[in-house]
């Protein structure tokens, strides 16, 4: 991967900007930085490296050289987007799923946002939202896939079964043509943001549907019940097991499956 490829493989996307790091803390925070200086709509970060990559929930995210696809993606919310942009978490992962399928691969979205492969975790997006008031400024939605073997985490890093894409598919997965997928289906299904095409699709993809999933807040007790479906405004549906009905809001919960 170098900027050159890149720039080649994006040329026919609409980017806002371009930049190439070999090796850098963490994407998001490069991009961070980047939209407080300006950067436009649709501004990209790629690393091959990151040695302070962030997941979710405060935890590391591992990303060495060469193994994995870590991007981070400046988006300005448009008027119509702006009270829809919690839901721009789960647009990167169902573009991640949608580009996952055009290589013969049957991604699942664990809610709210990873994307799984035989019930593993192959890529995690943590979403950052810059505030201008009452309005939001800028998003950066940070992807990570794993790509090579060498991408999955040691076990001490591991909080959910991981998997990577070369070795789901018995074969090597070029980077920049994975990236330049993902980003076409975000493109894609951007417009539909918040739409019930966008939320049918997110739906239809959506892990452990119809099982027993636990659900829980940081510090708060698990939950356990049966796993409906989504919500107009993307929140999990579940029944619990006296049989009332329970959604919870897309934000930071954490879901596994139920025992
Ligand atoms: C998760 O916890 O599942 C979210 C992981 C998000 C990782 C990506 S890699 C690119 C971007 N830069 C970061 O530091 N984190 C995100």
């Amino acid at each position: 991967m170098n900027h050159r490829r890149l720039k080649t493989a994006l040329k026919d996307l609409p980017m806002g900007g371009l930049r190439y790091l070999k090796r850098v803390g963490s994407t998001n925070d490069a991009a961070l930085a980047w939209a407080a200086a300006g950067a436009a709509d649709f501004s990209l970060v790629v690393s091959d490296e990151q040695t302070a990559g962030r997941g979710r929930g405060g935890r590391r995210w591992y990303t060495p050289a060469g193994a994995a696809l870590a991007f981070s993606l400046i988006l300005r919310p448009r008027p119509g987007e702006q009270e829809k942009a919690a839901l721009f978490s789960a647009l990167g992962a169902l573009a991640v799923a949608v580009a996952l399928e055009g290589y013969s691969l049957s991604p699942q979205i664990k809610w709210p946002n990873d994307v799984l492969l035989g019930g593993r975790k192959v890529c995690g997006v943590l979403t950052e939202t810059v505030w201008l008031g009452e309005q939001i400024d800028s998003l950066v939605i940070g992807v990570g896939v794993n790509v090579a073997a060498a991408s999955v985490p040691p076990a001490d890093l591991l909080n959910f079964p991981a998997a990577c894409l070369e070795t789901e598919l018995g074969r090597p997965v070029e980077r920049v043509s994975l990236l330049r997928e993902i980003l076409s289906a975000l493109l894609e299904w951007r417009p539909r943001l918040g739409t019930q095409a966008f939320l049918d699709a997110w739906e239809a993809r959506l892990a452990f549907r119809g099982e027993t999933v636990e659900v829980w807040a940081e510090g708060q007790p698990a939950r356990r019940g049966w796993l409906v479906g989504l919500d107009s405004d993307g929140g999990l549906r579940l029944r619990l097991p006296g049989g009332e009905h329970l959604t919870l809001p897309f934000g930071e919960v954490h879901l596994r499956p139920g025992m």
